[in-house]
């Protein structure tokens, strides 16, 4: 049977062999071994009789947002509800730390879409923009689409930089 937990240091190299095929192929950011092992206590694992076949993230911003990141199955575990599992975990985490909002970035917003996920825009989510967008070479071309579940904050608690002008990037139509 497949059920989800916390992961530990452990879990990391098993993290990084099921993310690093996709980032390989362009569908999930590339997660190196020691980024994995910093933010470990952001990751659940999902397991099928104690071996893992997948795993995602969830980043706390603040009470106001928190986003879903590295949510990937295995391929040949794939259909057999681990991804959902997976969100619904890390929806539960949300729950718990009382985040009004979670957000997330994909190239597969079907599969959130389905899971009841709405399209937002990159630019109601500074916190991301400051975070990961600024420094990224995709910065003017990105690709990935904004989905939101929740609250989308009205204001980012003052974390807003006045320096950096935004919008600094615009989904595709
Ligand atoms: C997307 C991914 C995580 C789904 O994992 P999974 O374990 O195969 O998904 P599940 O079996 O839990 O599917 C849950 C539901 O979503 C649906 N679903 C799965 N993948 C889907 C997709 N790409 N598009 C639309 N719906 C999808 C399933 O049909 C299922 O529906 P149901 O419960 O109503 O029957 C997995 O395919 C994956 O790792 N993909 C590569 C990495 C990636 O794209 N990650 C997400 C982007 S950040």
């Amino acid at each position: 049977m497949i059920r989800t937990r916390t992961a530990v240091l452990p879990d990391v190299e098993h993290i990084h062999a099921i993310i690093q095929p996709y980032a390989d192929a362009g569908t999930l950011l590339p997660r190196p071994v020691a980024e994995l092992c910093e933010n470990v206590r952001d990751f659940m694992v999902a397991e099928d009789d104690g071996r893992v076949i997948g795993c995602g993230a969830l980043h706390l911003y603040g009470t106001h947002l928190a986003e879903i990141r590295s949510i990937a199955v295995a391929p040949a575990a794939k259909g057999r509800g681990a991804g959902r599992l997976l969100v619904d975990a890390l929806m539960g985490e949300a729950k718990r730390q009382s985040v009004s909002c979670v957000c997330l970035f994909t190239r597969t917003p079907e599969f959130f879409a389905h899971l009841g996920f709405e399209v937002a825009r990159r630019q109601e989510l500074p916190d991301k923009i400051y975070k990961d967008c600024v420094c990224c070479p995709h910065l003017s071309s990105c690709d990935e689409v904004a989905m939101v579940k929740g609250q989308i904050p009205a204001n980012t608690n003052g974390l807003r930089d006045p320096r950096i002008a935004i919008p600094l990037v615009q989904l595709k139509p």
